[in-house]
């Protein structure tokens, strides 16, 4: 990988763009797309089939990325999750079980925190296991299985394709967890290989929503407050796509799981404020349907990011909807989070921030 910034006017578009061959790159460590299995990278320290419950701990954009893995080990694998940011999850000090695996996912491997919480979980007795971008780092020493993602340096202060590359080794993780502990058999285990392959073409296809995010960028940078809505494993994206905005437009921007909107957002609807919602159809597509309903009602203006069955099936005036390609439902947060990360970068070239370094922020956070 040569770090430089290409035909690109910032290292964040670069990063945006090679998505495909770094999630592409990152699977080929982790697919046996032949024989239709995983295939880890590395012989875990542990056994799936043993564990009492995983631990998820990260900071930023990476303990999203964990988040979006707690549903699919919940999902996919039965084992049960607990997540944290690793600043609470470190002084909290957590009981935690005989037979516990606690992951640490981190693009750096440095961060201060995470590292703390690394520590804690050695020191009682759990197995130590780390998805980090860089292999040398303190993070991936320190732990008994490294499960390295291979995005290349990433340069832009705000992650996006470390994030994609996360999620595409926890996907990976959660699958052979899913078999290990008898709750997939071997067709499901070929249909989500299968599912995970077809990733970086799905993300090739996303990118070609350019033109369309950098219009919508425009409405974007007109207004102080957008509130993004998702629900199951689209929650996280809502929060990450939130997260991005804010970092490098400084726009203020809030995610929230759909169906706590009644909680409180719903206060805030207005005429001006965006609702964008993060809306694969999936199983509890109709649930976000009516929470949109709820917006449309209180005049709200909703951006939908959707597929063709959820625009056909999404009975609510929209001020965009944008149809990303169908998937199965499994691997759509890797692909939803492209969108939201082009959207944050065009709605910040147009405020003429400094993108790739934004103001207060640091790539890597090595103290508390
Ligand atoms: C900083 C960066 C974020 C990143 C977070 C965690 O806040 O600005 O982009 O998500 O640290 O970093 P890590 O290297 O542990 O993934």
């Amino acid at each position: 990988f040569q770090v430089d910034r290409g035909n690109y006017r910032h290292f964040m578009a670069k990063e945006i763009h090679e998505q495909p061959e770094v999630i592409g790159h990152t699977l080929a460590h982790y697919l046996d797309l032949t024989a239709g299995c995983i295939r880890l990278p590395v012989t875990p320290s542990f056994d799936w089939a043993s564990l009492d419950r995983l631990s998820i701990v990260a900071c930023g954009t990476a303990y999203y990325a964990g988040l979006v893995a707690k549903y699919w080990f919940e999902r996919l694998a039965r084992l049960p999750v607990e997540i944290d940011v690793a600043s609470e999850f470190r002084y909290r000090e957590p009981p935690l079980p005989k037979n516990g695996l606690a992951l640490f996912v981190s693009q750096s491997g440095e961060t201060a925190d995470t590292l703390a919480g690394l520590r804690y979980c050695k020191a009682h007795g759990q197995h130590v296991a780390a998805v980090v971008n860089v292999p040398t780092s303190s993070i991936a020493r320190e732990a008994d299985v490294v499960f390295p993602t291979l995005a290349g340096p990433e340069i832009g202060v705000a992650s996006t394709k470390a994030f994609t590359c996360q999620l595409a080794v926890l996907a990976s993780l959660a699958v052979a967890a899913g078999r290990a502990r008898g709750h997939l058999g071997i067709d499901d285990e070929k249909r989500l290989v299968r599912a995970l392959g077809d990733l970086p073409g799905l993300v090739v296809k996303t990118l070609r929503l350019e033109p369309r995010i950098v219009r919508l960028a425009r409405e974007i940078a007109k207004v102080e407050d957008v509130l993004y809505l998702g629900r199951g494993s689209s929650y996280p994206i809502a929060l990450e796509g939130a997260l991005k905005l804010k970092e490098i437009s400084y726009i203020h921007a809030e995610g929230y799981a759909a169906g706590e909107l009644k909680h409180g957002p719903i206060a805030l609807i207005d005429e001006v404020m965006p609702v964008i919602v993060i809306a694969p159809f999936d199983a509890i597509f109709e649930k976000t349907v009516s929470n949109m309903q709820e917006v449309a009602a209180r005049g709200g203006r909703i951006i939908l990011f959707t597929d063709s069955r959820g625009a056909a099936a999404a009975s609510v005036p929209t001020l965009e909807t944008i149809v990303l390609p169908d998937m199965p439902s499994e691997i759509a947060p890797l692909v939803y989070a492209v969108p939201v990360q082009m959207l944050a970068y065009h709605t910040a070239v147009l405020m003429g921030t400094d993108v790739d370094q934004p103001r207060n922020l640091a790539k890597s956070v090595t103290v508390e």
